[in-house]
């Protein structure tokens, strides 16, 4: 089975997304089910194009032993909607940007994350203007995702 091809997206993609990327390929990895997905970020703002992801995202992944320092931000553009089969917005906000954005018959592949990987109509919060303990929030949130999302694929799979 070909992998699933999954674009996480936020605001900046320089905190929430890059963080789920990170988090969902290394819980893949440690279940063995790394072959069964390939994972992306994009942020729907420009401000940080090229730059790593936030010293605080970089820092709650490490201690949790994922590494997300090599990511770069990069903007959601045109091509995603063909390239990816699963398009998850971070917040409501971000998926009315991606389906504004995505050809009409493209649009069913965003969804909003947390419904789609746990049936849960939930948010993940932008933690930008947050302390420290908003950076542990959002990981365990979104370790809780990640985890049910695998699970949604691996039922899939079989
Ligand atoms: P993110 O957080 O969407 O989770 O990456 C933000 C990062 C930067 C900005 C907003 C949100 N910003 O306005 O620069």
């Amino acid at each position: 089975m070909k992998p699933a091809r999954i674009l996480f997206v936020c605001l900046g993609n320089i905190c929430r997304s890059p963080l789920a990327e990170g988090v969902l390929r290394a819980l893949a990895a440690r279940k063995g089910l790394a072959s069964m997905i390939s994972v992306d970020s994009a942020g729907t703002g420009a401000w940080h194009i090229g730059d790593p992801p936030d010293r605080r995202s970089i820092e709650v992944a490490r201690r949790h032993g994922i590494d997300i320092s090599g990511l770069r931000g990069r903007k959601v553009d045109k091509p995603d909607f063909e390239a990816y089969d699963l398009i998850l917005g971070m917040d409501g906000e971000n998926v009315r940007a991606l389906r504004q954005m995505a050809p009409a018959e493209l649009s069913a592949k965003v969804h909003l994350f947390m419904a789609y990987a746990s049936g849960r109509d939930q948010d993940v919060p932008d933690p930008y203007y947050d302390g420290p303990e908003a950076f542990e929030r959002l990981y365990q949130m979104l370790e809780a995702g990640c985890s049910s999302l695998l699970e949604r694929l691996d039922e899939r799979a079989s």
